[in-house]
């Protein structure tokens, strides 16, 4: 299966960016996927309406944590408003691989994640 992944999702799986977890969050948000019940938790400081930190925990496949680490790398100093505009197609485009169903919803577990946490948050410090 290894070779199927592109060396930078493999990267991002050995070596995860931002792994770990904020202590004072302004958000956080927890998801499993339903299909086999790995987890991804990201938890995000926010100033100013944007990103300022960001750190997740996960337990899961190589294609959900290289996911979840790619896409952590991708939001720092982003707005909440941009985050509410990213979709499956940014997710896709940083794997650069093709998936099949059971695989894409690996891939976007993460993105899940941060959207639901972005979207039940009320308001936000400034
Ligand atoms: Fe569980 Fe991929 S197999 S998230």
């Amino acid at each position: 299966m290894d070779t199927l992944y592109r060396e930078e999702i493999l990267e991002h799986y050995k070596f995860p960016r931002n792994r770990g977890c904020l202590p004072h969050p302004d958000i956080t948000y927890k998801d499993t996927n339903p299909l086999c019940g790995d987890e991804v938790q990201i938890d995000l400081s926010v100033k100013e309406g944007k990103i300022a930190e960001v750190k997740f925990q996960a337990k899961g496949c190589a294609i959900s944590q290289a996911a979840t680490s790619m896409l952590t790398d991708m939001i720092e100093g982003k707005s909440l408003e941009e985050i509410k505009k990213l979709g499956k197609k940014e997710i896709l485009e940083v794997l650069g691989i093709e998936l099949g169903p059971v695989r894409l919803k690996c891939a976007l577990l993460c993105l899940k994640v941060l959207k639901s946490g972005v979207y039940g948050i009320k308001e936000w410090p400034t």
